[in-house]
């Protein structure tokens, strides 16, 4: 089947990818120049483990291309993935759908023949019905059906999420455009993943309640934490005692810094603008949006109180800087915030990240970046982990503790246990556990 991917950022690259490597005909279409010349050269814009090796298996054998022409990818291709970005729109919070509103104009001028236009982007309820007003006006007398396939992958595990889906969502009224879809992701359902279909709103729905309903679990277990630390109790391990219970699950039970990222913060709060524009406020996760929100900072002000209460003129080394382990991207990361707490108290931060470090260089001028954990550790008056990257957690304390000037961890993601890295003559505090 020939499809052209709009959009050739981390989800409409990783889906190209893996569309090619299923047996389909791919180009991926980007209006970024100098991403579209770095991909044909064989070089990959994003860091996602096994993308690189991937993307040159299959333009090695001919199913996967690179292109800034949208008109030539278009003309000709039975479907065409809208993949561009949704972000926040400045000032209001809803998604910003301008990226999404012009590539379907683009479209519709290229389109040749019945043509499933596919939005893969994260959009509100209703985006589609426009799309489609879109489309017809653009092109009038063209055949389009127009399907709504939220994707659901996570960066860092990009490629096995969308190859192995926990399910494949599928909005559309148009037999023509399910025959076609089914047929994309054939060798999916084959391996029993299930492919649901909806009528197209529902499953634009879809993936906003599943991406508010996570963020809800995690500001959840963030509360409880801080509960913990006020009454004494070890929140992983009342995490560990309600997950068992299936009805609840373990998983989004890990107490932490706050949510961030690419996803969460902006499409909790599109979720809630649509909520309130359709007379159905929902409080709850306007209440979650509005907690993980004070939350980041806040632990700026808990590595504060492990210095002591005073970090003026001290150095802080960070530890982790992208929202999560194995991808650069730096989307509204915790770690920018509680590093500009640190900073407005007088702080001097020095920072490492095995992948962001590029990423977070524009956005903190003042930081200085290290070669590795050690280097950031040198004269620190506490060491901070905010990414849980795997480099992290096998740390020589022993070494650290001769290179650091006091001997304070603060452990954002509870990746240590307290005691043992007390043993080694550390202060630890992590986040709902007793501090050792
Ligand atoms: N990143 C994730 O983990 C993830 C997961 C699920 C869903 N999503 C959703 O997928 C969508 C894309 O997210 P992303 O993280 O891949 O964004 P991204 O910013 O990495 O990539 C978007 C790309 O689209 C390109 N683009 C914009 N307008 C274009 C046009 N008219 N023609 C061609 N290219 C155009 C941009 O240059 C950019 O390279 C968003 O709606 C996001 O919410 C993202």
């Amino acid at each position: 089947m020939k499809i052209a991917m709009i959009g050739a950022g981390y989800v409409g690259l990783v889906s190209g990818a893996c569309f090619a490597d299923f047996g389909h005909d791919i180009t991926c279409v980007d209006l970024d120049g100098e991403k579209i010349a770095a991909l044909q050269r064989g070089e990959i814009p994003i860091f996602e483990p096994g993308l690189e090796a991937l993307v040159a298996k299959n333009v090695g054998d001919n199913r996967l291309s690179f292109t800034t022409g949208l008109s030539s990818a278009v003309a000709g291709a039975e479907v065409v993935f809208i993949a561009v970005g949704t972000p926040s729109r400045r000032g209001d919070g809803h998604a910003d759908l301008s990226y999404v509103y012009q590539a379907a104009k683009e479209v519709a001028a290229a389109a040749e023949g019945f043509t499933v236009v596919v939005t893969k982007s994260t959009v509100p309820v209703g985006t589609g019905d426009r799309v489609e007003k879109i489309l017809s006006k653009a092109h009038p007398g063209g055949d389009f059906a127009v399907v709504s396939n939220p994707e659901f992958l996570r960066e860092g595990a990009a490629i096995s999420d969308f190859k192995r889906p926990d399910r494949i969502v599928v909005g559309t009224d148009s037999e023509r455009a399910r025959d076609v879809m089914s047929e994309i992701y054939r060798p999916l359902y084959l391996n029993n993943q299930p492919l649901l279909f909806t009528d197209r709103r529902t499953s634009e729905l879809i993936k906003y309640a599943s991406n508010a309903f996570l963020a809800t679990k995690i500001t959840f277990i963030n509360e409880i934490a801080d509960l913990c630390e006020r009454v004494g109790a070890n929140v992983q391990e009342v995490a560990r005692g309600i997950g068992l219970d299936n009805r609840i699950g373990p998983k989004f039970l890990h107490a932490g810094p706050g949510y961030g990222g690419s996803c969460f913060p902006k499409d909790t709060l599109a979720l809630i603008k649509t909520a309130q524009d359709n007379d159905a406020p929902i409080r709850l996760v306007e209440t979650v949006a509005s907690v993980n929100d004070q939350r980041k900072r806040a632990m700026g002000r808990k590595i504060i109180q492990a210095c002591g209460g005073d970090v003026d003129g001290r150095k802080i080394g960070v530890l982790g800087l992208t929202f999560k382990p194995n991808t650069d991207d730096m989307r509204d990361a915790p770690a920018l915030m509680i590093i500009t707490a640190l900073e407005d108290a007088g702080a001097s931060v020095c920072a490492y990240d095995p992948e962001g470090i590029e990423q977070a260089r524009p956005d903190l001028a003042n930081v200085t970046f290290c070669e590795d954990a050690y280097d950031c550790a040198e004269d620190a008056d506490a060491l901070v982990i905010v990414t849980e990257w795997d480099a992290f957690r096998a740390l020589d304390f022993k070494r650290l503790k001769g290179l650091m000037k006091a001997p304070i961890l603060v452990d954002l993601r509870n990746i240590y246990n307290g005691e043992d890295v007390a043993r080694h003559g550390f202060r630890y505090i992590g986040v709902g556990v007793p501090p050792a």
